[in-house]
């Protein structure tokens, strides 16, 4: 019998075709509407592979039921709906989809410091509201990017890859780490602070940290009200790194002025969330990997994961380097 592989949200037909040609494929069809709890239980306890989003929580329930399962193969460097350490136990190869995506999610990264700087949602609803009636010296001005100070923290692939940007910006670069990362500061001239000076040096503050049990709720409102009160704060890489109810304190007190953001502690947002009605924040539906060519990618990366796993080989993007001996 082929091995099963369920797929949890639409993808495009030449991944189902490319992973039927040795395996018998299902994948949920709805494009709006993400796989209920109940059918991706259901399913993972037939599968002997998953090929999952961000929004599927793999935890120890999922995993105690999947008696087949060998491989989920998540479409994201990010893996923080995964229990890693319940797939190890249970001997499943958890992979993910780093490199891909990282120039795709520095480009978004950084239009959307661009986007919140110069107010480019807020003016392109003016025009389209019929709001341009004449030009003025002071209308719609922002603040420039250009000869700025931008303080990265998390400086792992996409933070160096959002630096470079920043330098080809003439942008002032610091930096906060876990680790030093001595190529970033030899090639563009990358700064190292510890996070409060960085808070206080800055004019844009861009986190680009992974979420894991050191970074989550690490911007509480205290952080906030270090920054500089014309400071614009940015985040593309997860939500929970900041206490969200700070954020929208401070943006409302006037702590800084300004916020853009891809990821949200709770997504998708609720219709009557704070951040909809405040002109001073620039808020995107999690798109940060969103082009054609690296969601691609991305689910290409998964399926060479799911296939290696099947032919017995390492995948090259697996994360518990624990759970298999090849
Ligand atoms: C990731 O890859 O972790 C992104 O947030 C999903 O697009």
């Amino acid at each position: 019998m082929k091995p099963f592989v369920y797929i949890t949200r639409k993808v495009p037909d030449a991944i189902v075709s490319r992973l039927s040609a040795s395996y018998q494929v299902e994948a949920w069809t709805e494009e709006d509407k993400a796989v209920p709890r109940e059918i991706l239980l259901e399913k993972a306890a037939v599968a002997d592979a998953l090929l999952t989003v961000i929004s599927d929580v793999i935890d120890n329930e999922l995993l105690s039921r999947a008696g087949r399962l060998k491989v989920v193969a998540n479409m994201a460097v990010g893996f923080d709906n995964i229990d890693l350490e319940a797939a190890s136990r249970h001997g499943v190869a958890i992979c993910n989809t780093p490199d891909v995506l990282t120039d795709t999610t520095a480009d978004l990264a950084f239009a959307l410091l661009l986007a919140t700087a110069r107010r480019m949602t807020e003016a392109s609803e003016f025009v389209k509201e019929g709001k341009w009636t004449s030009w003025a010296p002071m209308m719609l001005v922002g603040t420039d990017v250009h000869h700025k100070k931008i303080g990265i923290v998390g400086m792992g692939k996409i933070g160096t890859a959002v630096a470079k940007r920043a330098a080809g910006f003439d942008m002032e670069i610091l930096y906060h780490n876990r680790k030093r990362h001595e190529v970033a500061e030899e090639m563009l001239g990358a700064q190292y602070r510890s996070f409060d000076a960085l808070l206080q040096e800055s004019d844009f503050v861009i986190c680009l940290a992974p979420l894991n049990d050191d970074t989550r709720g690490m911007f509480q409102r205290k952080h906030f009200q270090k920054m500089k009160k014309e400071a614009i704060f940015i985040n593309a890489s997860r939500g929970p790194i900041i206490n969200e109810q700070a954020l929208i304190d401070a943006l409302e007190a006037g702590d800084i002025a300004a916020a853009g953001l891809d990821v949200f502690d709770k997504e998708p947002i609720g219709a009557d969330h704070p951040f909809l009605t405040m002109k001073n924040v620039v808020a995107l539906p999690h798109i940060g990997s969103a082009s054609r060519e690296t969601r691609l990618a991305m689910m290409e990366t998964c399926c060479d994961n799911i296939e290696a796993v099947f032919d017995q080989r390492p995948p090259k993007t697996l994360v518990n380097k624990d759970v298999l001996q090849f």
